[in-house]
């Protein structure tokens, strides 16, 4: 992690799915330590976009630099160094995909000791230090099944750090949360924020993207339409996005 430095740069990104452009030369960039929120209608691009951000979508073109690994996508990415920045960069879905048969302990320790060789005493450490910091401390050994819907997704983001993430990347973290419990992740957002971890974050609600932006980048069919700091909430610069903040 590297504070105050460039975390993420996205050039003239294009996806297609066969023959619909989903992206159409996306450009942006974020410092280590800003939140960018991704706004937009529903079937913008938001999801892909951010799937590309960790090589779950591999675009047509384009160049991609994040956590200090660049990729050109006129050339093929190996399998190789898409596992590599999976662990760096992190991904929190909206549906947390906790594994239900197994304990929150061992949905933490079971990435880091598997994928990063971690020991198992220092991940249970690692476990119980994030899990604490979350409020969680208490529900160590629990099943998935037994959290409420707000303790599931404060798993899945304790999981998410367990990889030490430069980037975190969320989609819809609050879509299934009642209000209380989206302002505690509201609050577990910005203290990440302050640790240096770079957050992209996918969400329809705009009081919560607010809350939480430093940058946003507002999306429709694939095309950038406003990209800027948490100001263009105030004073948009376009008028589609004046005109999406007010519907
Ligand atoms: N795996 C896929 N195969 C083919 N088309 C896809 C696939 N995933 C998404 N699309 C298409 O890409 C476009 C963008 O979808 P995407 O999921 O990125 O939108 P979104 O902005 O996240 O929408 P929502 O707010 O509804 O989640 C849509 O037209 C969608 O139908
Ligand atoms: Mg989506």
């Amino acid at each position: 992690m590297q504070n105050g430095s460039m975390s993420i740069q996205v050039n003239a990104i294009n996806k297609f799915y066969g023959s619909n452009q989903v992206l159409h030369n996306v450009n942006f960039i974020c410092e280590a330590g800003d939140t960018l929120v991704l706004l937009g209608p529903s079937g913008a691009g938001k999801s892909s976009l951010l799937r590309v951000l960790n090589l779950l979508e591999v675009p047509d073109s384009g160049q991609l630099t994040i956590s200090n690994e660049s990729f050109d996508f006129s050339n093929p990415i190996s399998e190789k160094k898409g596992l590599a920045l999976r662990k760096k960069v992190g991904m929190v879905f909206q549906q947390y995909n906790l594994w239900p048969h197994m304990s929150v302990l061992d949905n933490l320790i079971e990435a880091p000791i598997k994928v990063a060789g971690m020991s198992k005493a220092e991940a249970k450490e690692e476990a119980l230090k994030i899990l604490t910091t979350l409020q969680l401390a208490d529900k160590v050994d629990a099943w998935p099944l037994q959290l409420s819907g707000g303790q599931q997704q404060r798993v899945a983001i304790a999981r998410a750090l367990m990889m030490k993430p430069d980037v975190l990347l969320f989609d819809e973290p609050t879509a299934a949360l009642d209000p209380e419990i989206t302002s505690q992740i509201v609050t577990i957002i910005k203290e990440l924020s302050k640790t240096g971890i770079t957050q992209v974050i996918v969400t329809h609600e705009v009081d919560f993207a607010k809350k939480i932006a430093s940058h946003l980048l507002y999306l429709e069919k694939g095309h950038v339409v406003e990209y800027g700091d948490n100001s263009s909430f105030t004073h948009p610069k376009s008028k589609a996005f004046a005109d999406y903040l007010n519907h």
